[in-house]
């Protein structure tokens, strides 16, 4: 492809002018130049849209875009908050309602698009899925269906009780080391293997500890299932310097890392304008794949009442600025408003008077929902992109370390959304 340059002089806050992406861009594939090349068209829109997306909604008393884009404001006033509340979960949709006012993002659909792996329905025994719920089992039998088999030991990074482990051991007649910082889930993981006399052993050990190293060696198949931010990021460098033959990985939580910044690992992504906190690491998470009427409910009244006690707290520290909120236990979201706010201030030192008109701000909160929710609706565009840009990363420094790196999607969104698979093959 050559025309990744027709975009290199767009600036940050400018639409991009025209399209980059060339006619053939269904042939996005796996080779190296390929990623290469899909990794810096969604870093130059991402980065010269970060208007749209490196955000903070819940600190918004107003949409961001009135100067920049009127047309994108007067559309998104004129939305109903049911419309806003559904059509949201997929790319084509966000992309087809908001394309005629943010130019470029039509790209998304196919810089997005990856292989999708079709799962067969196996006869397996049932014992193997007891213990498992439904869609976890589901996955995992995708996962293994679609991984290589190079036939060696395979050492499973961050196992929970091993149910990965066990389909493996027992599809493959391979042994299979589970690392797992949980004592119980390591046992409870231990004598559901050796109840079935799978060559199967836990080790209690913390992935991100420098002994953690010595678990992986050359001659084998590191496998790590949705392991969060940091765990899968220390797998992917602790294998690839190990020289591990074959390594699959299933990334999600990307913001769950111990630096305030996300480190880019690839020569390509840290050359990016894109400077990533944890707040946009979440991005790629906001979204469920099914979410009950009543988790839509308790969403709805804990976004308003967050934003009802920012009001507050703006008129009681006279400063019109957001202030960060701790982690609410659930049970406050049952109790009343008034409670709540009392349970905030006295976390964040401040002292809310008696005569405070609770039903206001909570009723003002439950009328800010509407503009929170336009916000998102924007910014969720840009959900998956992100988590390509992140997984591409992690794809491109695999391919640096000397590794043939495909990505795809291992099982159908509807069973998670985190269903992107890094394989990873040493080519030395
Ligand atoms: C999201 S779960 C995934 C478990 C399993 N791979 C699966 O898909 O069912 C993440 C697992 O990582 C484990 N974990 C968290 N921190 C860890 C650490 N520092 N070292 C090793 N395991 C860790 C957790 O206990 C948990 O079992």
């Amino acid at each position: 492809m050559n025309n990744i340059d027709a975009a290199a002089s767009d600036t940050d806050d400018q639409p991009l002018k025209g399209s980059p992406v060339p006619s053939n861009c269904s042939t996005f594939n796996n080779a190296s130049d390929s990623l290469l090349e899909r990794f810096q068209l969604l870093d130059k829109i991402l980065s010269s849209h970060r208007r749209y997306w490196q955000l903070r909604p819940f600190s918004m008393l107003d949409l961001p875009w009135r100067h920049s884009n009127p047309e994108l404001c007067h559309w998104l006033e004129d939305q109903p908050l049911q419309t806003l509340e559904s059509n949201d979960q997929q790319l084509q949709e966000l992309i087809t309602c908001l394309s005629p006012f943010i130019e470029g993002i039509e790209q998304f659909h196919e810089l997005c698009l990856l292989p999708q792996n079709t799962f067969q329905q196996q006869d397996l025994p049932a014992w193997l899925g007891n213990h498992i719920p439904g869609r976890k089992w589901q996955q995992i039998q995708a996962f293994e269906q679609i991984t290589a088999r190079p036939q060696l030991p395979v050492l499973e990074w961050c196992a929970g009780k091993g149910h990965l482990g066990r389909l493996i051991s027992f599809q493959r007649q391979v042994a299979v080391q589970s690392l797992e910082l949980n004592t119980q889930l390591c046992s409870h993981g231990q004598s559901l293997a050796d109840k079935r006399h799978l060559p199967i052993k836990f080790v209690n050990q913390d992935a991100l500890a420098a002994e953690a190293a010595s678990y992986l060696g050359k001659n084998q198949h590191a496998v790590a299932l949705h392991a969060c931010g940091d765990l899968h990021l220390q797998l992917i460098k602790l294998a690839s310097q190990k020289g591990t033959q074959n390594i699959s990985v299933s990334p999600c939580c990307y913001h769950l890392i111990q630096e305030d910044r996300y480190a880019p690992l690839s020569a390509a992504a840290q050359l990016s304008n894109l400077r990533l906190d944890h707040h946009d690491l979440r991005l790629p998470l906001q979204e469920t794949v099914t979410a009950p009427k009543r988790t839509e409910q308790m969403k709805q009244q804990e976004v308003s009442w967050r934003l009802g006690f920012d009001l507050l707290q703006r008129n009681l520290r006279n400063c019109n600025q957001y202030l960060n909120t701790p982690s609410l236990p659930k049970h406050l979201l049952k109790g009343c408003f008034r409670d709540y706010c009392h349970w905030i201030g006295e976390k964040k030192a401040l002292e809310i008077p008696d005569n405070t008109d609770f039903s206001y701000y909570q009723q003002a909160g439950y009328d800010r929902y509407p503009l929170i929710r336009k916000i998102e609706r924007v910014r969720h565009l840009y959900r998956r992109p992100l988590e390509l840009w992140l997984v591409l990363d992690r794809a491109l420094y695999l391919q640096q370390q000397g590794y043939q790196v495909s990505i795809s999607e291992f099982c159908q969104r509807h069973l998670t959304p985190r269903n992107v698979l890094i394989e990873a093959t040493a080519r030395f």
